[in-house]
């Protein structure tokens, strides 16, 4: 009972920070995202008698500080499927790990894939969304390909929290050109940032108001194939997020100055003319969303910044796949 699935990162244009309910894992505010083409982690996972206890390697290296994770994501299809195996579970993220570069969204939308598919259950994309979401919220989002909604649902039991697909890539091809800033793990992760968030960021609850009006407009502005609404709306939802996140206590300041350097020069491009836009998840890592015929010169500038390590161009992708 083994099955490999393959599944990528997204980058939220609309941001998902903070919980309705934290059992369930369902989101406070929608969230619209990307599904990114070279960014992915391949899974596979094996159910069997002979398998004494669960077990998670990732890129090589047993993870037990993630190990409850991943056995609260295996128990749900464990339950489904009525029993009770363990599971050898082997990871591999072709990007950094836990950096901000959404290796939990890949990762637990490869694990839910694997594991539903290793237990003989042939599940629909809605379903393995609902089942991601409660191992990582941005998860959800990465069974689709393109660009992709996720609902809050107004169901207490999370049934209708899930995401589903807005747009291809095949309708609007865009680029996103990622800056690499920082290669270590962040010191908080988002789980954990977003509860200091509700708890203590005074702007915690307009950003909860706000954030429908930034989900219509995005929406609209997908819809439409609207680049500049799309950047206007993106770089103020994120600016927010982090603005909720800066005002926490304590702060949680996830940028570092080539971060900031970054921001700064992708709205200098977009002065002149370039359609390119930023936006940054938790943690130090920029990613600027342009269209194809630019990313070449935008990946030149933003690589020249001091405190760029690396830099990667990306196409949208596909959603999660069994391999
Ligand atoms: O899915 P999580 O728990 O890793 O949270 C993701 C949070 C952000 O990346 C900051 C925003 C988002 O919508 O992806």
């Amino acid at each position: 009972m083994k099955a490999t699935a393959k599944a990528r990162a997204n980058i939220a244009l609309v941001k998902y920070w903070g919980k309705l309910n934290t059992d369930l894992n369902i989101p406070a505010v929608g969230s619209i995202s990307i599904t990114l083409d070279k960014l992915w982690t391949e899974t596979e996972v094996e159910f069997g008698k002979s398998i004494s206890a669960d077990t998670f390697f990732l890129n090589n290296e047993a993870r037990k500080d993630q190990l409850d994770r991943v056995i609260s994501c295996l128990d749900i299809l464990r339950s489904l499927a009525k029993v009770s195996y363990a599971a050898r579970v082997v990871s591999h993220n072709n990007f950094p790990t836990g950096a901000g570069l959404a290796s939990s969204a890949s990762g637990f939308a490869a694990l839910t894939m694997a594991a539903a598919r290793s237990l003989g259950l042939d599940f629909p994309p809605k379903k393995l969304s609902i089942i991601a979401r409660q191992g990582s919220g941005s998860a959800a989002r990465s069974i689709f390909g393109g660009f992709v909604e996720m609902h809050v649902g107004s169901k207490g039991d999370g049934s209708d929290s899930f995401a589903e697909p807005i747009l291809s890539s095949d309708d609007w091809p865009l680029d996103v050109v990622v800056a690499i800033t920082e290669r270590k793990e962040k010191e908080v992760s988002s789980r954990i940032g977003m509860a200091k968030s509700e708890l203590t960021s005074p702007y915690y609850g307009e950003w909860v108001k706000t954030s429908p009006i930034d989900l219509n407009s995005v929406r609209e502005a997908i819809q439409a194939q609207d680049f500049e609404q799309l950047a206007e709306v993106a770089e103020l939802n994120c600016l927010k997020m982090h603005a909720v996140a800066i005002a926490s206590q304590p702060p949680l300041v996830y940028w570092n100055s080539a971060t900031v350097a970054c921001i700064h020069a992708v709205r200098e491009l977009r002065r002149s003319g370039i359609p390119v836009f930023f936006t940054i998840d938790a943690g130090p890592q920029i990613k600027a969303v342009c269209t194809p015929g630019v990313s070449k010169n935008v990946e030149k500038v933003l690589r020249d910044i001091p405190g760029v390590l690396d830099t990667l161009v990306t196409g949208l992708g596909p959603g999660v796949e069994e391999i």
